[in-house]
């Protein structure tokens, strides 16, 4: 069932359209993340949910409030919106305590003393605080600065988490850590999430649902199975995990390269509403390619050009014709050696007409 709801949602800064028409739901408890390049509208979004940008255009509400909609006349300042927030640059302040720091909005809403001191500390507790409550946070970790905003964004019982790359400080291993703590808190808290960040491994781990946005306008909403095996577009094959494109020109049922008049194998077509493009992009993952022997009719021919061991997998970069692809095998598939010629076979192609 829909809980956060956001209808034509648009924001112009001038000539600049930030974001155009965003509609999405997000139900109560789900981690919804916006996924994108840098400049393509994640921060400004945000910024609207919450309250600090107005509308150009559209509505946003939260259950059966309407939050903001320029038409209506109608806006609800933040304070009001009962929204945790974590931005980028964890902004806690060096001169209070990590317990003043937490407390601080539970002050601003002029709960009694009592009631912030028992939300203060039980956001305290639940984030590993506790010990440090009388501390500065100058003397904490990047991760142990990112658990005070968060006990900051905890304490006011937020029903929707707003997190803007609320991790992009950390340090990789304390990114990871991080990211299942947010979903620890959240199963035990039960609110809802808006994740923004331009990780791709962050927004699939921790996402029931990814938006995939592109120069403020929404691309594909799915699962993260889904985006991943079904894109919507050429574009977001290539944003999420690693990604070949090889360029292909249609022919009489099937493709030639570009540089050479060699077919590409009768078993690799491209789908019929396709045949009429004057060229084709044959997207492929590294880890979906074979390669093998080059006496082998049925694969396209390319030359092993580097062979780069990564530990687990086996990184290799083939050439075909003057176009390069990217394969990676496990470790214990060693494969062909540089300057080796091998037949390639793509194991689950997608297709794209190139404009
Ligand atoms: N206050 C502003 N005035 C004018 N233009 C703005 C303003 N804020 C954002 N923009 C523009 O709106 C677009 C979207 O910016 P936004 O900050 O939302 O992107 P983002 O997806 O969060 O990028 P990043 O990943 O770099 O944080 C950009 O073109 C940006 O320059
Ligand atoms: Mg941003």
């Amino acid at each position: 069932m829909s809980y956060v709801r956001l209808v034509n949602v648009t924001k112009r800064f001038g000539d600049v359209t930030a974001v155009n028409s965003l509609n999405f739901e997000i139900g109560k408890g789900e981690c919804f993340s916006m996924l994108g390049p840098s400049g393509c509208g994640k921060t400004t979004t945000l910024r609207m949910v919450a309250g600090f940008e107005d509308l150009s255009d559209g509505e946003v509400w939260v259950g059966d409030r309407l939050l903001s909609s320029p038409k209506k006349n109608h806006y609800l300042p933040p304070e009001k919106r009962n929204f945790g927030m974590v931005f980028q640059a964890f902004a806690v302040w060096p001169h209070l305590s990590v317990y003043e720091n937490v407390a601080f909005p539970l002050r601003i809403r002029k709960l009694p003393d009592s009631e912030i001191d028992q939300r203060t500390k039980e956001a305290l507790k639940a984030t590993n605080l506790l010990s440090a409550a009388n501390e500065s946070p100058d003397f904490l970790s990047g991760g142990g600065k990112q658990r005070v905003a968060l006990a900051r964004a905890l304490a006011i019982n937020p029903d929707v988490m707003l997190l803007d790359e609320p991790l992009s400080s950390l340090d990789p291993h304390l990114r990871e850590e991080m990211r299942f703590e947010i979903k620890e808190l959240q199963q035990k808290y039960g609110f809802s999430i808006i994740y923004v960040t331009h990780d791709q491994s962050e927004a699939m781990a921790l996402s029931d649902r990814i938006l995939v946005m592109k120069l403020g306008v929404v691309q594909q909403i799915d699962t993260p199975l889904n985006i991943y095996n079904h894109p919507a577009n050429q574009f977001v094959f290539s944003f999420i995990g690693l990604s070949n494109f090889l360029k292909a020109i249609p022919q009489d049922g099937h493709v030639i390269l570009p540089d050479q008049s060699e077919a590409v194998p009768m078993t690799l077509k491209p789908p019929d509403s396709l045949r009429d493009a004057a060229l084709l992009s044959l997207a492929s993952r590294p880890s979906e390619i074979d390669f093998t022997h080059m006496e082998d009719p049925a694969g396209l021919h390319g030359i092993v050009s580097r062979k780069a061991f990564l530990g687990e997998i086996i990184d290799y970069q083939i050439k075909v014709g003057d176009q390069v692809l990217r394969v990676q095998k496990g470790r214990r598939d060693p494969g062909p050696e540089p300057g080796a010629v091998c037949a390639i076979h793509f194991l689950r192609p997608f297709w794209y007409k190139e404009k």
